[in-house]
C-alpha cells in the first residue's frame, strides 16, 4: 500500500505515518477528529504524509501550500475524491468532472447562485426558518440542534432548492436516507454486506429512485425570470447552454446539491448558535445593528419582506458569519491528485500521490489572525480586514476554480438564521457545560448542542 517516491526528484519525502495496512490511519483520523491533523502537523510539518480511506495521502496546510495547490489545478493536480464520495456522487457531478467538462458544468449551475435567484428563494428560506424556529420554540423539551440544523438545512434544500413537493411522511423517509449517504459517502471502499459503503450505495440507489419520481411530478416553471426554485433554473441554465440534463445527470445533480449543502449548513448554523450563546455581548451588538437598520423594533423583528441588498448591509452580521466560517470551517480541506511531480516546503509530492489541502487547519496556523483561537468578529471589520493580508489564509469555501458554488447562498442562509434568532428568540444551553467537537464529517458537537428555545415573551 506505500505509494513510492520518485526517484528522478532529490527531494525528499513528506515526513509521516502509514498507520496498518489497507486501513493506514484511517481509525485514528475517525477517532481523534481534527486533533489527528493538527498531531501530525506539529510532529511532521505542514506536508505530511499518511494513510487515509484506502490510499496514501499528502496533508498540506498553510496559506502558501494551499495557493500552489488550489493555483496548481489542471497543471499540478487535479480532483481525486476518495473512491466512496466519487462512486456515490456519480460519474456527472461536479465533484468527478475535470477539465471543459467540469468548467461547463460550473457555468451551468453558476445561474442557480446568482444575485436574482437568490433574492428569488429568500422569502422562502426566511419561511423554513421561521417555521423551524416555532416549532423548535414550541417544543417543552431542550433541542438537538446538529440533528435539527440537519433537518432545517435538508427542508430547504429540497423544498426551497428543489421546490419538491413531497409529503411530511416521505421527507422524513428520505431525510434518513440521505442521512445514511451522507455518513457512509466517506468510508473504506469494501463493497460487503453490513460495510459503510453498501450502506452509503444503497442510500444512493433510494434516493435516486425517489428524486426521480419527484422530478416528474414537479411542476416546473422554466419561463422568462420569474423563478420558483434552483431546479428551474437549473433547466433554464442547461437550455442557455445548449444542453439538455439526462434524468441520470438531474438526479446525480440534484443529490450534489443537497449533498454539498446539508452537513455544511447544518455544521455551521450549529456553531453559530454556540458562539451566539457563549458570547451574548455579540448578540446584544447583533440586535443593535437591526435596531440601527430598522428592522427591530421594541424586541420584534419588522415583518416586512426582506430584501436582499437590506441583508448585505448589515455589515457587523458578516462579520459574525465570517468569524464563526473561520473558527469552526465545516469541510476540513478538498482532495485532489498529483497529476506531475512537484515541490511543496521542500518536499515533494510524486506524481499520482492524492493530496488533501487544509482549510480548517490553515486556519488555526494563520499568521495573519491576531490571537488565532479567540472569537472575534470584529477582526473581519473594514478597520481591521485580517483575511485581506493574504488571499489564502481564510478559506472556508475553498479556492480557485473548484470554489463553493453555493457560497452566497449559504451566506444568505446563516444570515437569515442570525436574523431571526437575535431578533425573535430567546435560548438558552440546556447543559452544564458546552460539548466537545468533532471534525469528521463535518465538525459538530459531540452530543448535538442541547439548546432549550423560547422564542418571544
Ligand atoms: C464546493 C464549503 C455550502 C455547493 C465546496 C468546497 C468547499 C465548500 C470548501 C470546495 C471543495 C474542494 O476544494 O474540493 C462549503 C461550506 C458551506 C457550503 C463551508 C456552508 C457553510 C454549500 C451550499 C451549496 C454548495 C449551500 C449548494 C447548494 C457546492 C458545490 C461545490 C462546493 C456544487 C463543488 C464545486 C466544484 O467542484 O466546482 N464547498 N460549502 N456548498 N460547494 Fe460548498
Amino acid at each position: 500500500w506505500t505509494a513510492t517516491r520518485d526517484k528522478s526528484c532529490k527531494l525528499p519525502m513528506p515526513k509521516g505515518s502509514m498507520g496498518f495496512p489497507i486501513i493506514g490511519e484511517t481509525c485514528h483520523w475517525f477517532f481523534q477528529g481534527a486533533g489527528f491533523h493538527a498531531s501530525r502537523r506539529q510532529k511532521y510539518g505542514n506536508v505530511f504524509k499518511t494513510h487515509l480511506l484506502g490510499r496514501p495521502l499528502i496533508r498540506v496546510t498553510g496559506a502558501e501550500n494551499v495557493r500552489k495547490v488550489l493555483m496548481g489545478e489542471h497543471s499540478l493536480v487535479t480532483v481525486d475524491w476518495p473512491q466512496s464520495t466519487s462512486t456515490l456522487l456519480g460519474p456527472n457531478s461536479l465533484a468527478n468532472s475535470i477539465g471543459d467538462i467540469h468548467r461547463k458544468r460550473r457555468k451551468i449551475f453558476a445561474k442557480v447562485f446568482s444575485h436574482e435567484a437568490l433574492e428569488s428563494y429568500l422569502p422562502k428560506i426566511q419561511q423554513v426558518i421561521q417555521e423551524t424556529l416555532r416549532v423548535w420554540s414550541s417544543n417543552p423539551d431542550p433541542i438537538n440542534v446538529y440533528r435539527e440544523s440537519q433537518r432545517l438545512s435538508f427542508h430547504m434544500a429540497v423544498r426551497v432548492l428543489l421546490g419538491f413537493r413531497v409529503s411530511e411522511e416521505e421527507m422524513h423517509c428520505l431525510f434518513h436516507t440521505f442521512q445514511d449517504f451522507v455518513e457512509n459517502v466517506f468510508s473504506l471502499p469494501i463493497d460487503l454486506p453490513f460495510s459503510g459503503y453498501r450502506k452509503g450505495i444503497r442510500a444512493r440507489d433510494s434516493l435516486q429512485k425517489s428524486i426521480e419520481k419527484a422530478i416528474r411530478e414537479k411542476p416546473l416553471h422554466t419561463q422568462g425570470k420569474d423563478y420558483t426554485d434552483a431546479l428551474d433554473v437549473l433547466l433554464e441554465s442547461a437550455k442557455e447552454n445548449n444542453t439538455e440534463l439526462t434524468m441520470q445527470e438531474l438526479k446525480e445533480s440534484t443529490i450534489e446539491l443537497i449533498f454539498a449543502a446539508f452537513a455544511t449548513t447544518a455544521s455551521a448554523s450549529t456553531s453559530l448558535i454556540m458562539q451566539l450563546l457563549r458570547h451574548p455581548a455579540v448578540l446584544e451588538k447583533l440586535r443593535e445593528e437591526l435596531r440601527n437598520c430598522g428592522l427591530l423594533h421594541d424586541g420584534c423583528l419588522c415583518q416586512g419582506e426582506l430584501r436582499l441588498d437590506s441583508i448585505i448591509s448589515l455589515k457587523y452580521l458578516d462579520c459574525v458569519i465570517k468569524e464563526v466560517l473561520r473558527l469552526f470551517a465545516p469541510v476540513s480541506g478538498g482532495y485532489r491528485i498529483a497529476t506531475q511531480t512537484f515541490e511543496l516546503d521542500g518536499v515533494q509530492v510524486p506524481k499520482g500521490w492524492s493530496v488533501m489541502y487544509s482549510i480548517r487547519d490553515t486556519h488555526d496556523t494563520s499568521a495573519v489572525f491576531k490571537d488565532v483561537e479567540a472569537f472575534d468578529p470584529d477582526r473581519f471589520s473594514p478597520e481591521r480586514s485580517e483575511d485581506r493580508e493574504g488571499r489564502f489564509h481564510y478559506l472556508p469555501f475553498g479556492g480557485g476554480v473548484r470554489s463553493c458554488l453555493g457560497k452566497q447562498l449559504a451566506t444568505l442562509f446563516l444570515k437569515l438564521l442570525a436574523v431571526e434568532l437575535a431578533g425573535g428568540s430567546r435560548f438558552e444551553l440546556a447543559t452544564r457545560t458546552f460539548p466537545r467537537l468533532i471534525s469528521v464529517p463535518v465538525v459538530h458537537p459531540t452530543d448535538g448542542l442541547r439548546v432549550k428555545f423560547f422564542g418571544l415573551d
